[in-house]
């Protein structure tokens, strides 16, 4: 068996629980500064710490699950790693690229392993969209882009998202996904970025509300990037190529039925993928489903792919399989929205990334 840790117990314990489904795995320990969250891991004979030096020092464990706010990110890693453990740690990987680098290094030098959550490249539906755009279904992609119109962040939870300094920023916080699949997609480096970005409706928070990105990649490719987090009720999110052959496009719609409160988590309400053109010029829309999720309710994963990614993570501890999505991939992942927060601070000023 091995012996998993979990600090950040509000997210870490079903993320935790969701890697135990699959085998072999002990929940030993979780640490949280929050009684009310070490109650919930204590009423299931998880032992608990406050502090996470003293559960490192105490505890026989082998691997750890991070799942605290984000600026903690690279000195709870760096400490794992110098602790001689395997990590899970949640996205975005860090609040600066330098701390990212010092996280890949400290792992290299103690030959332990680390998995970041970039959850939707293990996802059906992105997978079929890259998939499709390297079997050449577009041609050779020329632009790519991502809306993602969604609700606001519920204040009173994780309100860390609201400051600057401990999220990276808005961009970094919720957008990494979508670089990251801009990334994987376009199988580039962005060399050009450009953003605006400010507050249109939640302006008690620092951090921005909407925002627009533009990019320009190695190969030419173009990218463009939309966010709002005042759209209300539906989160929506679409994400497409257009290549020099055809155009794919992904959509995803989330949503709370009217019952269920602004507190509850939204369902996955649809997901598609489009394809054009066919061989006869029309058009295809085909629903992809969902990864099977033992521990959702309705077996859907609704946050995509991030079922999928404990399995992973279960086989990366119990049968030594690599990480695919590891701290290279999860660097990455930042470099667009860290230039773009830098770009929005100056006024909308061109990036030009080494
Ligand atoms: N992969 C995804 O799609 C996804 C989804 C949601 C959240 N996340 C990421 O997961 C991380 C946590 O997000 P969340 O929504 O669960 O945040 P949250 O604020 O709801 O939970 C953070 C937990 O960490 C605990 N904590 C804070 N400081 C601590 C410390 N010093 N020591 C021990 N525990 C501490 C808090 O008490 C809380 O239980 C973030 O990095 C976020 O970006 C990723």
């Amino acid at each position: 068996m091995r012996k998993l840790g979990i600090v950040g117990i509000r997210g870490g314990l079903p993320r935790a629980r969701m890697t135990a489904h699959y085998g072999n795995i002990d929940i030993v320990t979780a640490c949280d500064i929050d009684a009310a969250q070490r109650d919930t891991a204590a009423a299931l004979g998880i032992e608990v710490f406050d502090d996470f030096n003293e559960m490192l020092r105490k505890a026989p464990l082998d691997s750890l699950i991070i799942a605290t706010p984000n600026h903690l990110h690279c000195e709870m890693t760096l400490q794992a790693f110098a602790a001689g453990l395997d990590v899970f740690v949640e996205k975005p990987l860090a609040t600066t690229v330098t701390e990212c680098d010092e996280m890949i290094a400290a792992g290299e030098a103690v030959g332990k392993f680390m998995m970041v959550g970039l959850c939707y490249r293990h996802s059906n539906l992105y997978q079929a969209f890259v998939n499709r755009i390297a079997a050449g279904s577009v041609g050779k992609p020329r632009m790519i882009w991502c809306k993602e119109f969604r609700g606001h962040w519920n204040p009173g939870h994780g309100d860390w998202r609201y400051s600057q300094a401990k999220s990276g920023g808005s961009l970094v916080e919720k957008n990494c996904h979508h670089f990251d699949i801009f990334n994987w997609a376009i199988q580039s480096r962005p060399v050009r970025v450009q953003a605006f970005g400010g507050h249109a409706v939640h302006d008690y928070c620092e951090t921005i509300d909407h925002a627009t990105v533009n990019i320009e990649y190695e190969n030419g490719v173009k990218g463009t990037l939309m966010l709002s987090l005042f759209m209300p009720e539906l989160d929506q999110l679409e994400i497409g190529v257009l290549g020099d052959a055809g155009k794919i496009e992904t959509a995803q719609l989330h949503g709370r039925p009217a019952a269920s409160g602004v507190d509850a988590p939204p369902q996955l309400l649809a997901q598609t993928l489009s394809i054009w053109p066919l061989p006869d010029g029309t058009e295809t829309r085909q629903t992809v489903a969902p990864y099977y999720c033992p521990l959702w309710p309705d077996g859907k994963d609704q946050h995509l792919g991030s079922g999928r990614q404990f399995k992973v993570f279960n086989e990366c501890l119990t049968q030594g399989r690599t990480p695919t999505i590891d701290g290279g991939i999860g660097r990455e992942s930042v470099v667009i929205p860290f230039a773009a927060e830098e770009s929005i601070a100056n006024g909308g000023t061109l990036i030009e990334l080494a």
